[in-house]
């Protein structure tokens, strides 16, 4: 069963970069393979850098808020969240339920370092018993989802401004697939960066000691270990642009020479020319009043909504 999963993922995954490098003008690699057991400890390393102000902000406001919050929802609630990561500023809000209700916790992550480091972050909390599941979002919803008994409510957690990794149209789509998952009275907590000054967000994604230069690059390392390719990884340059029309920053590889790149486990090859890049992960800005539409246009209603005085961030929290 375990082996069956794991040759599932390896050949979506090669399936996956044939298509995303095949694509033209601009190749592409989804940003969820940034997420190997590296790549997830190197986006915790961005988490505490100075430039990177968004977990800080999304920290504070979970700290500040968690009891109001969860004083909004009935007894017993149960909490999944949506791409856990480690889970560390989750423990806020698992505090603050914890003090009322025994309660059980599923993070949910297609990252097992993530969710291994989640359990060693969480696993000890007293009343608050953890499932991990290894799956992707919306799977991974509908086995909590299976779960459920009756009468419970349902907090769902995404965190960190994750939905700003994709378009704004799938990313409606997606709140709405994660809606239609939900019962009347469940509620999703949406954490959402807010546009600001351009230069203060090129900085978090172009960090000075390339924390996320080495996060970006890994995902070619990746493919050089799990799909026996041969990236030389010293012919890439990581770039972070800000796409004004979108609002959004693009991570992109920069080919630094013309070069061909061979990928025997997704049975492929690709030639890049100098200068080309491969985009590997977005990350839309919002402001409020769109926040409050997106939950309007999936289904929910937006209850309240939670700005950091520090780092322009909000916490929205949106009821099915
Ligand atoms: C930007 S990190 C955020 C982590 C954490 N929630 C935070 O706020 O710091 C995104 C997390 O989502 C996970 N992830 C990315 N794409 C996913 C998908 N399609 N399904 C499930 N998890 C995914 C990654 O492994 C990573 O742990």
């Amino acid at each position: 069963m375990f082996a069956q999963a794991l040759d599932r993922a390896a050949v979506e995954l090669a399936a996956d970069v044939r298509d995303g490098l095949s694509k033209f003008p601009q190749r592409e690699l989804h940003s969820k393979y940034l997420y190997d057991d590296i790549g997830s400890a190197l986006f915790e390393v961005i988490t505490l850098l100075p430039e990177y102000g968004l977990t800080r902000a999304d920290e504070r406001l979970l700290r500040k808020h968690a009891g109001s919050i969860l004083r909004r929802l009935p007894s017993p609630t149960i909490v999944a969240e949506l791409g856990s990561g480690s889970g560390r500023k989750t423990r806020w809000i698992l505090e603050a339920l914890a003090k009322r209700d025994l309660t059980r916790y599923y993070p949910i992550d297609v990252s097992a370092a993530a969710l291994h480091a989640c359990r060693n972050e969480l696993g000890k909390m007293d009343s608050v018993h953890i499932t991990e599941i290894e799956a992707s979002y919306t799977n991974g919803l509908k086995r909590v989802a299976a779960r459920r008994r009756p009468g419970e409510c349902l907090l769902v957690l995404f965190l960190g401004s994750t939905i700003g990794n994709f378009e704004r149209k799938p990313g409606a789509e997606f709140l709405r697939q994660v809606r239609d998952l939900l019962a009347p009275g469940d509620a999703l907590l949406l954490g959402t960066d807010l546009v600001k000054p351009i230069p203060q967000l090129l900085a978090a994604y172009d960090d000075p000691i390339g924390a996320t230069a080495a996060f970006n690059l890994n995902l070619l390392a990746r493919l050089n270990r799990e799909l026996d390719a041969d990236f030389n990884l010293r012919n890439f340059r990581h770039e972070a642009r800000y796409n004004h029309a979108e609002r959004r920053i693009e991570m992109h590889l920069r080919s630094e020479i013309p070069q061909t790149v061979h990928i025997p486990g997704a049975d492929h090859e690709v030639e890049l020319r100098q200068g080309e890049t491969i985009w590997t992960e977005s990350s839309h800005k919002f402001d409020l009043d769109e926040v409050q539409r997106m939950a309007r246009d999936s289904g929910f209603v937006c209850e309240d909504q939670w700005v950091d005085s520090e780092w322009p961030f909000a916490e929205n929290l949106f009821r099915a």
